[in-house]
């Protein structure tokens, strides 16, 4: 594989009652990004936090913090979660209305900006904003829970966004989000993939920064 992967593990999956040393352990590691789900209950069927905890990492992190916001009206808080220390900001296509309007206030407070797709949702309804994105998220998973299992259809969804994206000369990374593992790592850099979020794949691992360089420098399978 000869492009850089960025590698942004999922902060679910690490322990709670930890949160300085979990940080620190990720510094340590050859992670990218630090990715940090919050989910309301009410876009998705679980909650688990939101910006308390983006601010405990923000104090321990070196890395940058990659928020993924699964909750609904993302237009109401997108600006607090920027002044805790969101260096990445990524709503739902499925959350927002007025998307054009939340993308351009995300980028004009300096933060960078993603739009994320559940696995029903087409990638084609990005094609009038995709030239203004830092990144597209393709779940590859229904959101709400860590340890679920990858959803194969997601390959082909996958080389249709990346299309996408050079068609409109967009400079968008694509992002998986789910079930990711060293056994579809490859396969999801060659379909177009730059950054993989990985939560319980790596929180289990005996080797954290093993496993992280297994996505880092995927082998095919
Ligand atoms: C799912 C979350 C993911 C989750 C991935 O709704 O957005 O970030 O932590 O977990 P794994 O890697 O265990 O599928
Ligand atoms: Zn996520």
């Amino acid at each position: 594989m000869d492009k850089t992967l960025i590698v942004s593990p999922s902060i679910l999956s690490c322990d709670h009652a930890n949160i300085e040393s979990e940080a620190k352990k990720i510094n340590k590691s050859s992670a990218d990004w630090v990715h940090i789900d919050v989910m309301d209950g009410v876009f998705v069927p679980n909650i688990t936090f939101g910006l308390p905890v983006v601010k405990a990492f923000k104090k321990h992190s070196e890395k940058m913090l990659d928020v993924h916001l699964m909750i609904v009206n993302p237009d109401n808080y997108a600006e607090r979660f920027i002044k805790e220390g969101a260096g990445m900001l990524t709503f739902h296509y499925e959350a927002c209305t007025h998307i054009h309007r939340l993308v351009s206030q995300i980028k004009s407070m300096g933060c960078k900006c993603g739009i994320a797709l559940n696995p029903a949702t087409s990638v084609t309804l990005l094609e009038d904003i995709v030239s203004d994105l830092d990144m597209v998220l393709i779940m590859t998973v229904n959101p709400g829970f860590g340890g679920q299992k990858f959803i194969e259809h997601s390959y082909s969804k996958i080389s249709r966004c990346k299309e996408m994206i050079l068609k409109n000369n967009s400079s968008a990374l694509i992002q998986v989000d789910g079930g990711v593992d060293n056994t579809n790592a490859y396969k999801l850099a060659d379909a177009g993939v730059d950054v993989f979020v990985s939560g319980s794949y790596l929180f289990a691992a005996k080797d954290f920064d093993a496993n992280v360089r297994l996505l880092k420098y995927p082998v095919k399978y």
